[in-house]
């Protein structure tokens, strides 16, 4: 698959390409752009390798934050302006590119992710102790399939450093009280998509997030867990190729 990149205050971002379309679409927590592989197949688009990820080059990342500056500075560079898909810690970068970067965001599309992304204790600190098998108990977590989980943890496993990392400025985000008192309004059309068996980013995030966001549509994905985009990438794609088509012609 074909890549581009684009540097950001001499970080050299790389993307995955699909077919031509607006729409960027960030990892989450311990993997790379090749996680969204099938959607680049079948919807088209961009995917971003973060800083200190896949085949993009490392940065002193502290926050959320840190991470939407570096994406949406590239969006702006390559793009103009773009539909933003994320997913769990992407989908917290997304909701940031939105809020501090807005001009470079057509849309939003929040996969398995929420306002809070609080972090069980026990990964945090098993992941430093007992890397090993942390990083197998996370990937069970993350799929409602069994053997798409043991494939995956290998991905984790690789890297139990990074996916400690990302999941410690996980657990920092929180924006529940300002969407509860109304001091964060998204404007934008807004796709949320969660799986029914989601044990990391539960149904109710996604209820959440439909609830304070008024121009917004849910779709619950049966039979999926957090990694819905790879259990059930059908189910993603359609979804996705639905809220996408008003994008189009713009
Ligand atoms: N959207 C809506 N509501 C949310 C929310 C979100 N993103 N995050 C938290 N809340 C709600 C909870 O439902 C809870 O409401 P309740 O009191 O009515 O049950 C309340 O806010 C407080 O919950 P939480 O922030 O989760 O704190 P906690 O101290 O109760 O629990 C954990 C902390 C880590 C045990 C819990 O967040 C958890 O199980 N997380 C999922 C597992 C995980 O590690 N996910 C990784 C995400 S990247």
């Amino acid at each position: 698959m074909e890549r581009i990149e684009a540097d950001v205050d001499a970080v050299r971002l790389s993307f995955l390409k699909g077919k031509d379309r607006k729409v960027v679409y960030i990892h989450g927590s311990g993997c790379d752009a090749t996680l969204w592989k099938n959607q680049l197949k079948a919807v088209g688009g961009y995917a971003v390798d973060l800083p200190n990820h896949g085949k993009s080059c490392s940065a002193e990342i502290r926050d959320i934050d840190d991470y939407a500056y570096f994406v949406a500075k590239a969006v702006k560079k390559l793009f103009g302006k773009a539909v933003i898909a994320g997913h769990s810690l992407g989908g917290a970068v997304a909701q940031k590119i939105y809020l501090n970067h807005p001009k470079v965001v057509e849309g939003l599309i929040l996969i398995g992710t929420g306002v809070r992304l609080r972090v069980l204790p026990e990964i945090l600190r098993g992941l430093k102790e007992r890397p090993d098998e942390t990083s197998k108990l996370v990937s069970e977590y993350s799929f409602a399939n069994r053997n798409m989980a043991e494939e995956f943890s290998e991905i984790f496993r690789a890297r139990p450093d990074l996916l400690r990392k990302d999941l410690l400025i996980c657990d920092k985000f929180d924006l529940l009280e300002k969407y509860r008192n109304g001091e964060i309004r998204i404007d934008v059309p807004v796709l949320i998509v969660v799986g029914e068996k989601d044990r990391l980013t539960p149904v109710k995030y996604a209820e959440f997030l439909k609830k304070h966001i008024s121009n917004s549509e849910l779709v619950i994905i049966e039979d999926a867990g957090h990694m819905v985009m790879l259990e059930r990438p059908e189910g993603l794609n359609d979804a996705m190729g639905r809220f996408l088509e008003r994008f189009d012609n713009i």
